[in-house]
């Protein structure tokens, strides 16, 4: 099985329940009080919902999809929108395996080191659509 293939499936097994992402975001929202502020007016019902298409759309893309859904995150992200500090997609990917590791039941080192390089391609385009 290819890496985006492994990638998908390990999602599979962790995005049905829905308190994967409200342990994604308690474990993001740690990481800094600058990532806290920025979710202070944001309903998190449905930014828990936001993200779970989010993250489909990272993994797709890592299996060929089209570039448009992250070229359309690299835009709301970006410095004239969001405002979103490209250091901080280290901290959300910390969070993401942080959050994996207690949901997905295969989750170890490997599979860990694979999610980080599957889903490097997408994190940078967005990250280098910040100044755009
Ligand atoms: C909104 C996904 C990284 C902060 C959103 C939305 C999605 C999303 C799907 C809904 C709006 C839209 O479609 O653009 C993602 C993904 C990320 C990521 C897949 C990683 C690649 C980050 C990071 C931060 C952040 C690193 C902050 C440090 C926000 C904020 C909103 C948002 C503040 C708006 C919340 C509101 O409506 O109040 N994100 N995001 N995101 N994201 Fe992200």
């Amino acid at each position: 099985m290819g890496d985006a293939d492994k990638v998908f499936q390990s999602y599979g097994r962790s995005c049905n329940n829905p308190v994967f992402y409200e342990d994604f975001y308690n474990a993001f929202m740690n990481k800094s009080a600058d990532i806290r502020a920025m979710f202070v007016n944001t309903n998190m019902d449905s930014q828990r919902g936001l993200l779970r298409g989010g993250i489909m759309w990272l993994v797709m893309h890592a299996r060929g999809m089209s570039d448009s859904k992250i070229r359309a995150l690299g835009e709301s992200h970006s410095r004239k929108n969001m405002n979103i500090n490209p250091a901080h997609y280290s901290l959300w990917m910390d969070a993401l395996m942080e959050t994996l590791s207690k949901h997905d039941p295969l989750f170890d080192a490997e599979l860990e080191r694979i999610w980080r390089v599957t889903l490097r391609p997408a994190i940078e385009m967005i990250q280098s659509m910040y100044d755009q």
